[in-house]
């Protein structure tokens, strides 16, 4: 299956649109069934190795849920965490931040597009750079130079992403079987053709000599990049 980037429909609602507010509840959902915080916060686990803070970025942080689910599995071995929530809209639930603090992590929330947030931020910022179904969205050119910022950024990287290939494309069909809404059943086609596969992002990587670069098919339905400078 060729790679193929078009619009998603979330992107061209209002942030307040019933739709829209429902495909992001339909997402939240998916995450937990596709299993994707648990695996953040194994592979955040992993990572953290004296290195790297507990400063962390989300790209494309949507509502901000993802990273509170992963913060919660987190909360007793991070029980102090930095994170910067960016998103090119301003759509971060109110109450998130508050549940954030309960597991004493400390949250700002940005509203830019990533490559513009990456560009202006001075060279590693972050302890770790991390995303979840976001860079599927963005065609070759733009995706290798968010990932090009990313590495300049901070010494991990990290991406969950769905996976391009017959069998999420086959079940992404059902999803009105599950309860989601018209713009999920979309845009659930739509992120599976422009998913990965392969060693595709790490194809992109800029000086993937000074780096370790993990890129794996991960679950039923997703895949994962991981990357950490050596040394
Ligand atoms: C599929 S949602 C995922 C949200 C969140 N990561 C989650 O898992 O719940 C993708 C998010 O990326 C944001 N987004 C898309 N393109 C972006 C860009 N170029 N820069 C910043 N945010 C972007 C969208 O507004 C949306 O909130």
């Amino acid at each position: 299956m060729e790679r193929l980037v078009k619009p998603e429909l979330l992107d061209e609602l209002p942030p307040k649109d019933r739709q829209a507010l429902r495909s992001r509840r339909d997402i939240r959902r998916l995450n937990a069934w596709m299993g994707h915080p648990r695996m953040m916060a194994r592979i955040l686990q992993q990572c953290q190795d004296g290195r790297t803070e507990r400063r962390l970025v989300e790209l494309g942080a949507g509502d901000g849920h993802f990273l509170l689910s992963v913060a919660r599995r987190l909360r007793k071995r991070w029980p102090a965490a930095e994170a910067t929530l960016v998103d090119r809209l301003d759509v971060v639930d109110p109450q998130v931040r508050e549940r954030f603090g309960h597991f004493g992590w400390r949250i700002r929330a940005e509203v830019a597009e990533a490559v513009e947030w990456l560009r202006q931020a001075p060279p590693k910022t972050a302890g770790i750079v991390l995303s979840n179904l976001l860079l599927h969205q963005l065609p070759a050119e733009p995706l290798a130079e968010l990932l090009r910022l990313a590495a300049r950024s901070a010494p991990v990287v990290i991406a969950l992403e769905p996976r391009r290939s017959w069998w999420p494309h086959f079940c992404a069909r059902f999803l009105w079987l599950a309860g989601c809404g018209p713009v999920t059943c979309h845009d659930g086609l739509v992120s599976i053709r422009a998913g990965f596969a392969g060693r595709e992002l790490s194809a992109l990587w800029p000086e993937a000599g000074r780096w370790e670069l993990t890129e794996r098919p991960v679950g039923l339905f997703s895949h994962m990049f991981v990357a950490r400078r050596k040394g």
